[in-house]
């Protein structure tokens, strides 16, 4: 079984209006044909522009969530097949801001997880403790309770990365230590095993929280580390791709 190939991955939340393309021409304009695959997911009121900007580089296009349901009366959600439809190919779902803000359970996220492989996009679903849990000596627990509560068997075979975004550590400037990120991903990647037998080595594991240009070589080259979810410094061409460079 070969090692994944490396994913990184900007998630932009709710960030960016029609002149943002802008830094997504830079970064596609700035990918050599190297390395890992690349992508950005802008909110989705751009996702639709961003392809027909983007159309002939190999960057990829995300949404940051989909609905569990293929379609039906539920009003500002957006169906998986509506991202694919617009131009994605990848969608973020369980974030902790969306598992927090809005109270997404495992179940919740793990039936997103199969509308979005009903629909083709390859899902990136997120993990990750709080400092509390951290302080508690809980991580690894909740972690890969996650994992587990999270993937649905329908992921088996298919195209999916999972990402550890440990709570404290989003948008905060805070990072584990390289070793507790190797201890977080080895657990995660013993969970896929147990869940998925050997096609679980191939899944990518991102981490995610605080990766800028100064941390991404150490943590990109950390064991088990397969690419990297990236949020505020995503924004900017320069920094997205100043992490890009640290594979
Ligand atoms: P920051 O990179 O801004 O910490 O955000 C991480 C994140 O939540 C990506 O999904």
């Amino acid at each position: 079984m070969t090692a994944p190939q490396p994913l990184i991955a900007g998630n932009w939340k709710m960030n960016g209006l029609g002149p943002s393309l802008v830094e997504a021409r830079a970064v596609a304009a700035g990918l050599q044909a190297t390395m890992a695959r690349v992508a950005i997911c802008p909110p989705a009121t751009l996702i639709h522009r961003m392809a027909e900007a983007l159309a002939g580089t190999p960057l990829l296009i995300g949404g940051q969530d989909n609905h569990w349901d293929d379609a039906g009366a539920f009003t500002g959600d957006l169906s998986a097949a509506m991202l694919a439809d617009a131009g994605a190919s990848l969608v973020i779902l369980g974030h902790s801001e969306r598992r927090a803000g809005y109270r997404e359970t495992d179940e919740v996220v793990a039936a997103k997880v199969r509308a979005a492989l009903r629909a083709g996009l390859e899902p990136i679903v997120c993990v990750g403790e709080t400092l509390e849990q951290r302080k508690a000596g809980d991580a690894l627990a909740v972690v890969t309770g996650q994992v587990r509560g999270s993937l649905p068997a329908e992921l088996a075979g298919g195209a999916f990365s999972v990402a550890y975004e440990p709570v404290w550590a989003i948008g905060t400037g805070l990072t584990p230590t390289t070793i507790e990120i190797e201890e977080v991903h080895r657990a995660i990647r013993a969970t896929l095993v147990e869940m998925f037998g050997e096609a679980g080595k191939a899944v990518a594991i991102l981490y995610g929280g605080s990766v800028k240009p100064s941390n991404a070589a150490e943590i990109l080259h950390a064991d088990e580390v397969g690419g990297a979810l990236v949020g505020g410094a995503s924004l900017k061409a320069e920094d997205f791709l100043g992490i890009i460079r640290g594979l």
